[in-house]
C-alpha cells in the first residue's frame, strides 16, 4: 500500500503562489505506483497535478494530491522526414521543447515556454502563437481510472478544440495521461511565423529556423507575460470568447478597433484581454490581486493573496465584460473547490 503524506503545503506546487492543503499527497513516477494507489484508495477524490500553472486553488483539496514524475523521452524515426517522440507525463514542457529543438526536430518550437508538464499539455490543447498541441500531437497513453489499465488514445479520440480536449468534457477525472506522443519533422519543417508579433521579431533575421522562431517566441513572451516565480499568475486567466458573427458586427459597429480572429463558420474569436483592457482594468491592484499591467487577461497574486480573493476578482471582471459587451467571459484555469 503506498503511503501517503498527510497535510501538504500546495503553495510550491501552484504558480499563482496561494496557500491551500491537500489533505494526501503522493509523488508518482510509475504506472504501477498509479495502480497500487487506486488499488488501496478508490474512494477517495483525487487531483492529478503537473506543474500547477492553470490552477486556480479556492479552498483546501480534500482527498489526494496526485503529483505526476513520469519521467523519459524515447524517439522513434519514421519513413519520409519525421519522428515520433514520446515524453513521460512528468517531463517539464518547456525543457522537453528545447531538447526537441536542440536535436533538430520541428513542430514544438512556437509552443516554447509554456509552463508546466508534458502530461497536461492535451488537457486543455495548449496554444500559442499559431500552433497548437493537437498540430503536432500523435497519440497518448492515459491510465483509465475506470478499468484501471493503460489505453493509448489517438487526436480524433481526444477530440480536441480551442483551449479543449474530451479530457475537460465527459473524460473529466477518469484518465491520467502518463506518456504523450508528438510526430516531429526531421528536415523540410514547416514553419509557421503567421502570428503578427513573431513576424515582426524574425523581420531583421535573414535564415529562418526552428531555433530562431523559438527564440523570438521566448523574447515576446518574456516581454508580455509575468514570470511565476516573480509574481504568481496562471497565465490566461480567461478563454478568449467565440461569439457569432452577427454578434461580433453588432460590437464592432460600436468599437471598431477590436482585434478579431476567424473561428471557422460563422463565429469570431475576440481576445479577452482587449475585452478586460476596455473596460479600464488593465495594471488596476486590489489588495493582493490585480490585473498584469501588461496584459489584462493575466490576474497576478502580489504575494498574500487567497483564491478566493482571486476568483471575486476574476467575477468583477466578468461582470464588467459582460456589462459592456454582453458577453460572458469563461474561465480557462481549472478552478478547485468550486
Ligand atoms: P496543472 O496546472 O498541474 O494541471 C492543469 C489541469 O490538468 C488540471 O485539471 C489537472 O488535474 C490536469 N492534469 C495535469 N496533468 C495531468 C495528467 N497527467 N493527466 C490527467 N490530468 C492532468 N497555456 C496555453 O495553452 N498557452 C500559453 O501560451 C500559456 N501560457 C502560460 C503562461 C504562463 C506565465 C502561465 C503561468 C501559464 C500559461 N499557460 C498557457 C497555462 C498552462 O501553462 C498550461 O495549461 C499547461 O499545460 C498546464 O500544465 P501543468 O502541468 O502546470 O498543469
Ligand atoms: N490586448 C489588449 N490589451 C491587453 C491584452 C491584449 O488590447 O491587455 C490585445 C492585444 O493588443 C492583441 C490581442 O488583444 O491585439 C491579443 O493579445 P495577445 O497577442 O497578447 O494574445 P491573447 O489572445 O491575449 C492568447 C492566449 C495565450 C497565448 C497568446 C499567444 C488565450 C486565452 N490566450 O493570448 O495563452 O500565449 O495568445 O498565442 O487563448 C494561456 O493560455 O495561458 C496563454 C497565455
Amino acid at each position: 500500500m503506498p503511503s501517503l503524506k498527510a497535510n501538504i503545503n500546495l503553495q510550491p506546487f501552484n504558480t499563482f503562489n496561494i496557500k491551500a492543503k491537500a489533505a494526501n499527497y503522493l509523488a508518482f513516477s510509475s504506472v504501477e505506483s498509479l495502480n497500487d494507489y487506486f488499488q488501496a484508495y478508490a474512494e477517495l477524490p483525487f487531483l492529478v497535478l503537473g506543474g500547477g500553472s492553470n490552477l486556480l486553488f479556492k479552498k483546501d483539496f480534500p482527498g489526494t494530491v496526485l503529483h505526476n514524475q513520469i519521467l523519459g523521452i524515447k524517439t522513434q524515426d519514421l519513413a519520409g522526414d519525421f519522428v515520433l517522440v514520446e515524453a513521460g507525463a512528468g517531463e517539464n514542457w518547456h525543457d522537453f521543447v528545447q531538447w526537441c529543438i536542440n536535436q533538430g526536430f520541428g513542430g514544438l518550437e512556437n509552443l516554447s515556454l509554456i509552463p508546466g508538464k508534458v502530461g497536461a499539455a492535451p488537457i486543455q490543447n495548449i496554444g500559442a502563437y499559431g500552433v497548437e498541441l493537437k498540430d503536432v500531437f500523435h497519440s497518448l497513453t492515459a491510465y483509465d481510472i475506470q478499468n484501471r489499465k493503460l489505453i493509448e488514445l489517438d487526436s480524433k479520440a481526444c477530440d480536441f478544440g480551442y483551449r479543449y480536449s474530451r479530457f475537460k468534457g465527459d473524460w473529466k477525472g477518469r484518465f491520467i495521461i502518463t506518456n504523450v506522443t508528438f510526430k516531429l519533422s526531421t528536415a523540410n519543417h514547416q514553419l509557421n511565423t503567421s502570428y503578427g508579433a513573431i513576424t515582426k521579431a524574425l523581420a531583421p533575421k535573414q535564415t529562418i529556423t526552428i531555433r530562431s522562431i523559438a527564440d523570438a517566441v521566448i523574447q515576446i513572451r518574456q516581454s508580455k507575460l509575468p514570470d511565476p516565480i516573480e509574481l504568481g499568475n496562471a497565465g490566461s486567466f480567461f478563454k478568449n470568447p467565440i461569439i457569432s458573427q452577427e454578434e461580433f458586427d453588432r460590437i464592432q459597429a460600436k468599437y471598431p478597433s477590436i482585434p478579431n480572429y476567424t473561428a471557422g463558420g460563422k463565429y469570431v474569436k475576440v481576445p479577452a484581454g482587449w475585452l478586460i483592457d476596455q473596460c479600464g482594468w488593465k495594471g488596476k491592484r486590489f489588495g493582493s490581486t490585480g490585473c498584469y499591467e501588461k496584459q489584462a487577461l493575466v490576474i497576478v497574486n502580489y504575494g498574500a493573496a487567497t483564491g478566493q480573493e482571486i476568483w471575486a476578482f476574476a467575477q468583477q471582471l466578468i461582470a464588467s465584460v459582460e456589462e459592456k459587451f454582453g458577453i460572458t467571459l469563461e474561465p480557462e484555469v481549472n478552478v478547485i473547490g468550486d
